[in-house]
């Protein structure tokens, strides 16, 4: 039995969205595979592109202890902000629905994903999971919570993976923590007010791109970029995009960058040895 999941890249919004704040977010046409195998024993991963000491554990969080072997394959890169975690925890929960043979709503699915994702990340916002079930692109309020479907934009984005991999749980531990300094609640209530802005430019690429940009100035203020990512978010300004920033928790992860093609980004991501790609909404 087989279930997939679709990545996820957050335009506008992450950290300001786990305090409730909108974050707009799409699913990617990248994702991940789940197949499910009888076999005796205890579950567990059987061939996994995922390496992960949480893995177990999380498959439990949907499977039955005993009798499984959980194959997983993925075109996401691991920990890097485009919903690893949530594109496996979406599968999992399909290809065990598919097993049992029943039809699945979108809450259950939405309820049963979140206990995986709770394993991999502490206490997430549900937006990463939320996006992927759903598709598309979508605004999220953790309250509710709520998704309002959004046109499919004709810009373009391009990643760049900066090679390192990001803790989500710890970096959304980090930032609760620094909260109480009021330079980072008021950087996260301008976030929230950028995904505003962002939802109204969504069809002026030039507008969205500066807001983009500020997005990731104050992601860099709450303390979840590095030069790494900076350095990405530079060469992709650079190379002419509208607009960059980190997207996802930081830490590492991926930068995007918003385009109208993505030629002359790739081709300097390229020169600078940095694995980059084009995606589409999904
Ligand atoms: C991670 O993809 C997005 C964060 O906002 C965490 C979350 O929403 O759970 C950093």
């Amino acid at each position: 039995m087989r279930g997939w999941g679709a990545g996820k890249l957050i335009l506008c919004g992450e950290h300001a969205v786990v305090y409730g704040h909108p974050a707009i977010a799409l699913a990617v046409d990248r994702g991940t595979t789940v197949t499910l195998r009888e076999r005796p024993g205890p579950t567990g991963p059987g061939v996994s592109d995922v390496d992960d000491p949480r893995l177990r554990a999380a498959l439990l969080a949907v499977l039955p202890e005993d009798g499984l072997a959980v194959d997983i394959t993925t075109t996401l890169p691991i920990g890097r902000g485009m919903g690893s975690s949530a594109a496996l925890a979406v599968a999992l929960v399909r290809a065990e629905a598919a097993r049992r043979g029943v039809p699945l709503s979108f809450d259950e699915a939405f309820a049963r994903a979140f206990a995986v994702e709770r394993v991999f990340h502490g206490e997430p916002s549900g937006v990463d999971h939320g996006v992927s079930l759903r598709g598309g692109v979508v605004r999220y309020l953790r309250a509710g919570p709520s998704f309002t479907a959004l046109p499919t934009p004709s810009w373009r984005l391009v990643v760049l993976d900066s090679g390192i991999a990001g803790d989500t749980g710890a970096l959304v531990a980090g930032v609760r923590a620094r909260r109480v300094e009021p330079a980072v609640e008021a950087a996260l209530v301008r976030i929230g007010a950028l995904v505003g802005e962002a939802e109204r430019a969504l069809g002026d690429p030039a507008a969205l791109g500066e807001i983009l940009d500020e997005n990731h100035a104050r992601l860099t203020e709450i303390g979840v970029s590095t030069p790494a990512l900076d350095g990405l978010v530079g060469l992709a300004r650079a190379a002419g995009a509208f607009g960059a920033k980190l997207a996802g928790a930081g830490g590492g992860g991926v930068v995007i960058a918003l385009v109208e093609e993505a030629g002359a980004v790739l081709a300097a991501a390229a020169k600078a040895r940095v694995p980059a790609f084009e995606v589409s909404p999904r």
